[in-house]
């Protein structure tokens, strides 16, 4: 098989390259080694910064987002007992985020490129590794029913996720890997009932952070810190509903609208980013490339922005043999990439119970008052939460 970019993975990175491509009439192969079904039906986050929005709308899969997509001009932080609210385009001249699942995202982003657009996505094929991608004709060698094979490609993009052989390909002395753990993970709840609050209320609590989010109005989701060993076969929904009201301030708890779980999962915490993101023709997007804590609802977006510069990189490469954009892609990614780490791993330190310490603990509660009490520090969170510019890159 041969093909102008072979993409590894059909996640939300995969897709929405192989959509913008194929709208500059680029030629893509997608390999993905689990069933389509299995890649649509996957339970994400789903908070979208302006940024992924835009792109979303330029690859021509934003119509159904702008039609069902909450719009949320603000975010709340429950701490002592109180509730403060964060409103982002007073701090962010105007700028907002839209609540929209990455299931949905999935979805639209298929529908558009496999369904309408005829795009090549062979499902069940996973990739085994890259080969000679400092050559011209990287070849991706993959599985087919028990049958290796390979596509050659004038690119290779690995949008594989964290798991995936793209990074594995590459000798462990031409990468740099920057890791760290947290010593707590998020018990979630997908339920069909309506929302505690019309916007997310992120909590720091001596009993440990909760965070209440939705998909809809009649569908919500929620989630509590727990121990990393703790198992979701130890909590009954109701164990569920009373540990959260028990951290969220008297009014919210009272409010909360509780019912059968449609969906529970413990997720770990972690922070990790690869250096660089390119390889000769091999490139890494997405989770293949770097990982954060869900706290800053960052991860799907951090994968959009390495999209928007990959995507560029590739076409102007693709259609004036331009490479510039192609030696700027890891840094200009990774400049962003490092910033939305940065934030999300202190926004998890400062919501987060990492010990019984109490002067650690009030040293985050008045960490907490002086930010939400302070025009620049909404504005810090902010600027962070709604998402931090993309450079121009053309
Ligand atoms: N061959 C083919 N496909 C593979 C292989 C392989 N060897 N290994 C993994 N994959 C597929 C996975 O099955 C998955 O569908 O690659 C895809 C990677 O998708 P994601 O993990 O969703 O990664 P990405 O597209 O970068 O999206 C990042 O997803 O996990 C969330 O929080 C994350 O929101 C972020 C977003
Ligand atoms: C979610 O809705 O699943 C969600 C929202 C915000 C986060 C993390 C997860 O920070």
């Amino acid at each position: 098989m041969r093909t102008q970019v072979g993409i590894i993975g059909s996640g939300p990175s995969g897709l929405l390259l192989a959509r913008l491509l194929h709208l500059q009439g680029i030629d893509t192969v997608i390999l993905e080694s689990r069933s389509r079904e299995y890649v649509e039906g996957r339970i994400r986050a789903g908070v979208i910064e302006q940024g992924m929005a835009d792109l979303l709308r330029e690859a021509k899969t934003g119509e159904r987002m702008d039609r069902e997509g909450l719009v949320h001009r603000g975010i709340n932080i429950a701490f002592d007992g109180r509730l403060e609210r964060i409103d982002f385009p007073k701090h962010t001249s105007g700028k907002v985020v839209m609540v929209y699942g990455q299931t949905e995202i999935t979805h639209d982003l298929m529908k558009a490129h496999i369904d309408e657009a005829g795009g090549i996505v062979h499902y069940e094929t996973p990739a085994i590794r890259v080969e000679d991608y400092d050559t011209d004709h990287p070849r991706i060698i993959y599985d087919r029913s028990g049958e290796q094979k390979e596509l050659i490609c004038d690119f290779v993009a690995g949008c594989d996720g964290y798991h995936g052989v793209a990074r594995k390909s590459i000798p462990a002395d031409k990468i740099t890997n920057f890791e760290r753990t947290y010593p707590f993970g998020w018990l979630g709840i997908l339920s069909d009932v309506p929302p505690v609050k019309e916007e997310l209320i992120y909590a720091n609590h001596e009993r440990g952070f909760a965070l209440c989010s939705m998909r809809s109005h009649t569908r919500s989701r929620y989630y509590i810190q727990c121990k990393l060993d703790d198992k979701v076969e130890n909590w009954t929904d109701d164990a569920f509903w009373d540990e959260l009201r028990h951290r969220l301030p008297p009014e919210e708890a009272e409010n909360v609208t509780t019912g059968p779980r449609l969906e529970m999962s413990i997720t770990p915490l972690h922070s990790f980013i690869a250096e660089p993101l390119r390889f000769g023709r091999l490139f890494l997007a997405g989770d293949a490339g770097h990982i954060v804590p869900p706290t800053g609802a960052k991860g799907l977006n951090l994968a959009a922005s390495d999209i928007y510069y990959l995507s560029r990189a590739l076409i102007a490469s693709c259609q004036e043999k331009r490479t510039d954009l192609l030696d700027r892609y890891s840094d200009a990614a990774l400049r962003r990439v490092w910033k939305a780490t940065r934030f999300s791993w202190w926004y998890t330190s400062l919501l987060h119970k990492y010990d019984d310490d109490v002067m650690s603990r009030r040293m985050q509660i008045s960490e907490l008052d002086y930010l939400t009490g302070s025009a620049a520090g909404r504005t810090v969170i902010s600027e962070n939460y709604v998402g931090l510019p993309y450079e121009a890159f053309e």
